[in-house]
């Protein structure tokens, strides 16, 4: 199966984006150990960074037409704002899993509310890069089944 990572505004920035809260380990250390991790497992991985909202939602639009299987998404920023990007998700009816670094609700209220989380096959915070790992995990378990 395919499956797509997605990576919000400012995530390429990991590595020396405010290390203590994010960590320090790079955006190309996260998706290299994703890309073997499928592929260990007889899956194809794609991955994308953006910081313009307009070429998320386009890669999610194209994903439909490509047939993308599943996708994990750490919207960042836009996690708290983005209308657009849920409306999008809802539209091309790929299941998805959201992916934050940090935990948010040890964060400023207004990192409580995500306009994923309710629509999102399931939710993975606070966990640093590890997160990624396990919603792959998780996203294969449930492509095999
Ligand atoms: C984040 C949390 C968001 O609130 C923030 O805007 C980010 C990253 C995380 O991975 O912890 O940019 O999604």
């Amino acid at each position: 199966a395919t499956i797509l990572v997605l990576h919000g505004p400012n995530l390429n920035l990991l590595g020396t984006r405010e290390p203590t809260i994010y960590g320090s380990t790079t955006l190309d250390d996260i998706n290299q150990t994703l890309t073997t991790q499928a592929v260990d497992h007889g899956h194809h991985l794609q991955t994308l960074q953006s910081n313009a909202e307009y070429e998320l939602i386009e890669r999610i639009h194209d994903a439909k037409r490509e047939g993308v299987n599943f996708i994990i998404f750490n919207p960042a920023a836009f996690t708290h704002t983005s209308v657009a990007l849920r409306d999008a998700l809802l539209g091309v009816e790929i299941p998805f899993i959201e992916v934050h670094l940090s935990n948010v609700y040890q964060r400023e209220p207004f990192r409580h509310h995500s306009y994923f989380s309710d629509v999102a096959v399931g939710v993975i915070c606070g966990l640093g890069n590890q997160g990624y790992e396990l919603a792959l995990q998780a996203a294969i378990k449930q492509l095999e089944n």
